[in-house]
């Protein structure tokens, strides 16, 4: 295992005093400092809190928010609950799959961007909405799709990408 991997697990095991019951909270915070939870990080977590390396597998599999491969530079969250379906969410998802060359859920060739479904970001009132990285974008359109997808693209790595109106 690479040393900043090792160093990132005995972190994240560290900030949750090792406790099992926080076996999410420690995958996540592995994720936060990797990007992803890589397969090799199973065996050290399980044998730190006491668990068998399938009962970890079964929460990051669980867990849909957790990776076990590296994203892309860039995150696009897409809404897909209720108020963003019913607000004609549908052929922008569509748009966004076509524009990335991806389904929902996959990363763009060039490593610029992953996207995800997410249900209910708090912003029905401007549905469809969706996160660019962490930036909350409402009345997301098949325009903005295709400029939030240049964005990345062309400010891969440094974090700010343009957000939609
Ligand atoms: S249903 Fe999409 S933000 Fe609430």
């Amino acid at each position: 295992m690479p040393p900043e991997q090792a160093a990132a697990i005995d972190a994240a095991l560290d900030a949750n005093h090792h406790d099992p019951t926080r076996l999410v909270v420690v995958l996540q915070d592995v994720q936060h400092r990797l990007g992803y939870v890589p397969p090799a990080a199973v065996r050290p977590i399980a044998k730190a809190l006491g668990l068998s390396r399938a009962e970890v597998h079964g929460v990051i599999t669980f867990y849909h928010d957790l990776r076990t491969e590296p994203g892309g530079l860039h995150t696009l969250r897409v809404c897909q609950a209720e108020s963003c379906q019913a607000a004609g969410g549908a052929p922008v998802w569509e748009h966004v799959e076509a524009v990335t060359g991806t389904a929902i859920g996959g990363t763009t060739a060039d490593g610029s961007l992953t996207t995800e479904v997410v249900y209910c970001l708090g912003l029905c009132a401007v549905s469809p909405a969706a996160l660019f990285d962490e930036r909350p974008v409402g009345r997301l359109t098949a325009a903005a799709v295709d400029r939030l997808v240049v964005s990345a693209r062309e400010q891969r790595g440094d974090g700010h990408g343009e957000v939609a109106s």
